[in-house]
């Protein structure tokens, strides 16, 4: 299966992308991930691309599609993979239907995650990271065992830096003018899917696993 998970900030899709990936094998590419590791390792890219990132806006398209056409380019062809994050506008998602083309795949699937606007900003406000491992807990909804550690490797827990609460209007302002618009482009494709992205990690998991009934996948 190639998959695009699509939604608003908050939305769930890294949450899902890593249930996925684990319970069927896809890889995970999450464009966030990629970028915040670039930031913390202070690489050029990271540099140029916290510029962006601490403001909300979106990185530049040629930037993000390099990293992400270089990373599809070297998984073996049968692998499937899902992507978390990107195409986040339309110059997005015809550069990457171009690599794909060049490649002889193309995409299966595209799950749009309809969220609530209180469940976006209870997500955002309540979410902490692992600062060593990345891994994604929830003050309430999945907490820590231990309050400020993550349990897979002692880490400290963070608030994202993007979770502060300007940041988090501008991301939702963005997703708004930009990324909502790939929704009709991906419906007009046949491609598109709608799960309610309020339910609970493990009943979006099974609404999402009945859909992957519909179609063949590797
Ligand atoms: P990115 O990291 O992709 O951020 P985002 O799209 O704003 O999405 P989030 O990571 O905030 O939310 P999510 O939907 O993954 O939710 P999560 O699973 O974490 O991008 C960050 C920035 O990088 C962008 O602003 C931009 O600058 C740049 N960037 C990235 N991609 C780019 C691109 N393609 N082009 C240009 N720039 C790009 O869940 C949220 C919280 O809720 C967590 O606490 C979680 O534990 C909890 N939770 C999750 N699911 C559930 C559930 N079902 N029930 C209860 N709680 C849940």
């Amino acid at each position: 299966m190639r998959l695009i998970l699509l939604g608003p900030p908050g939305a769930g899709k890294g949450t899902q992308a890593v249930v996925l990936s684990k319970e069927f094998g896809w890889v995970h590419i999450s464009t966030g991930d990629i970028l915040r590791e670039a930031v913390d390792k202070g690489t050029n890219l990271g540099l140029e691309a916290k510029k962006y990132m601490k403001k909300g806006e979106l990185v530049p398209d040629n930037i993000v599609s390099r990293m992400v056409v270089d990373r599809i380019t070297h998984l073996p062809s049968s692998k499937g993979f899902v992507l978390d994050g990107y195409p986040r506008n339309e110059a997005q998602a015809l550069n990457l239907e171009n690599a794909l083309a060049k490649l002889g795949i193309k995409i299966d699937m595209v799950i749009y995650l309809k969220t609530s606007p209180e469940v976006i900003i209870s997500r955002l406000s309540g979410r902490r990271v692992c600062k060593k491992c990345g891994a994604n807990y929830h003050m309430r909804n999945i907490p820590p065992k231990k309050e400020g550690m993550c349990d897979k490797c002692g880490g400290e827990l963070i608030q994202r830096e993007d979770d502060k609460e300007q940041t988090i209007r501008n991301r939702l302002r963005v997703y708004g003018e930009q990324t909502k618009k790939l929704l009709s482009h991906y419906e007009k494709e046949g491609l598109l899917k709608t799960v309610s992205g309020d339910l609970d990690v493990h009943r979006l998991f099974q609404e999402l696993s009945v859909l992957f009934k519909e179609v063949r996948f590797t």
